[in-house]
């Protein structure tokens, strides 16, 4: 992971920010593979309990966001997205260990994921001692109803 040569702010999300989470949504994945949420599916999510998300901010403009979400003692992350260029700069993990650290005050011990399994974001879930522990066939459905593969993953925050 490259050190970005400023300073990432994360903050905890509100309502207010769900525009800054649709258009990084709508910027970050590629419909080639149909893993971006649309903004009724997100509106929808924050509204469960245990549910909440993590904005960074680089120079007074966001640059990333991560939704999760924890129940007793689980969480799981749901999503993490990175404007594509402001990515390789350490953002994505920086989020993500917020993540670990804010469903570790939740209570959660074990924290999951899912992702595509030929996604680039693999390589940062391992190297941040994610373990892959199934795999769901066709589980996302392209923009041209080509399904991919989804491989889950855990981690144990205890
Ligand atoms: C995956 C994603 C969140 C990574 O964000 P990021 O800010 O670029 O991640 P980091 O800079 O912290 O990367 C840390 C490490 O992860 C690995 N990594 C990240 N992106 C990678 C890529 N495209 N290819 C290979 N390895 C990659 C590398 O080991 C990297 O370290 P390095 O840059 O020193 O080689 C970002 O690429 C993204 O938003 N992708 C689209 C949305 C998505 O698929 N999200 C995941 C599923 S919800």
């Amino acid at each position: 992971m490259s050190t970005a040569p400023y300073p990432i702010e994360i903050v905890q999300g509100s309502p207010a920010d769900l525009p800054h989470v649709n258009a990084i949504m709508a910027e970050a994945f590629d419909p080639r593979f149909g893993e971006a949420w649309t903004p009724s599916q997100c509106l929808g999510m924050l509204a469960l309990p245990g549910v909440w998300f993590a904005i960074a901010w680089v120079d007074d403009q966001p640059a990333g966001f991560a939704l999760a979400r924890a129940v007793l003692d689980e969480g799981e992350l749901l999503l993490l997205a990175i404007r594509p260029k402001m990515r390789r700069r350490g953002i994505g993990t920086a989020l993500l260990r917020t993540i670990v650290a804010q469903a570790q005050d939740r209570g959660a011990t074990l924290l999951h994921l899912e992702v595509r399994s030929n996604n680039d974001a693999v390589r940062l879930y391992r190297s941040e001692g994610f373990e892959k522990i199934g795999e769901r066939r066709d589980y996302y459905r392209g923009r041209d109803g080509k399904s991919f593969d989804a491989h889950t993953f855990s981690k144990s925050i205890a």
